[in-house]
């Protein structure tokens, strides 16, 4: 991926001053949703990546969904939705994982993750890495390989793929 690419993406992402919480500035990726012609060019580029590799993408709860569901299709793979807890009807299978401050819960659906089945993880942000690598250990506990993690914005700083690295090299950011 090229460099003025990468920029013409960050030029199109809104910061936000102040949220969640003071102090923090949030990446408002849905602003790439206004260009539509951007966003088949970043399905495309996710596309690419992903061809051939991973037969089934995963994504996460709720950001991850979006781009998600239209690389699956440009894959001509299944796509399953990793949930937060409650909202997925049963059979589900769960992890725990740690926040700053308590824990979380997320879920997936297990008849969908087929033993060996090559899944892409996928989410709009990787910040800590805590919510990817929950993902990736919840979509194994379900008998599936995680050969590849995408994201719109890599929060480098934060040192998230550092989390990811034991389950593959394959890690694609298209910002930082
Ligand atoms: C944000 C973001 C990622 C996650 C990254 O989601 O969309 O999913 O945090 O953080 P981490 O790498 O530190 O785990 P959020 O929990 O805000 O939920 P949302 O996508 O439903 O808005
Ligand atoms: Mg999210």
């Amino acid at each position: 991926m090229n460099n003025s690419f990468a920029q013409k993406i960050d030029e199109n992402i809104a910061r936000v001053a102040d949220f969640p919480q003071q102090g923090i500035q949030y990446k408002d990726i849905t602003t790439l949703f206004q260009n539509p012609e951007l966003c088949g060019e970043i399905t495309d580029t996710f596309a690419e990546f992903s061809r051939g590799k991973v037969d089934v993408v995963c994504g996460i709860e709720s950001r991850g969904f979006l781009f998600g569901i239209m690389i699956a299709q440009k894959l001509n793979v299944p796509f399953v939705l990793i949930r937060k807890q409650g909202k997925l009807p049963p059979p589900t299978i769960s992890q725990s994982y740690d926040l700053e401050y308590g824990s979380a819960t997320i879920e997936v659906q297990p008849q969908y993750i087929h033993k060996g089945m090559r899944a892409l993880i996928h989410d709009d942000v990787l910040a800590t890495g805590g919510t990817a690598e929950a993902s990736a250990a919840l979509i194994e506990k379900c008998g599936g390989i995680v050969t590849q993690f995408s994201f719109i914005a890599e929060l480098s700083f934060l040192n998230g793929r550092e989390k990811l690295n034991k389950f593959t090299s394959e890690i694609q950011g298209l910002v930082s």
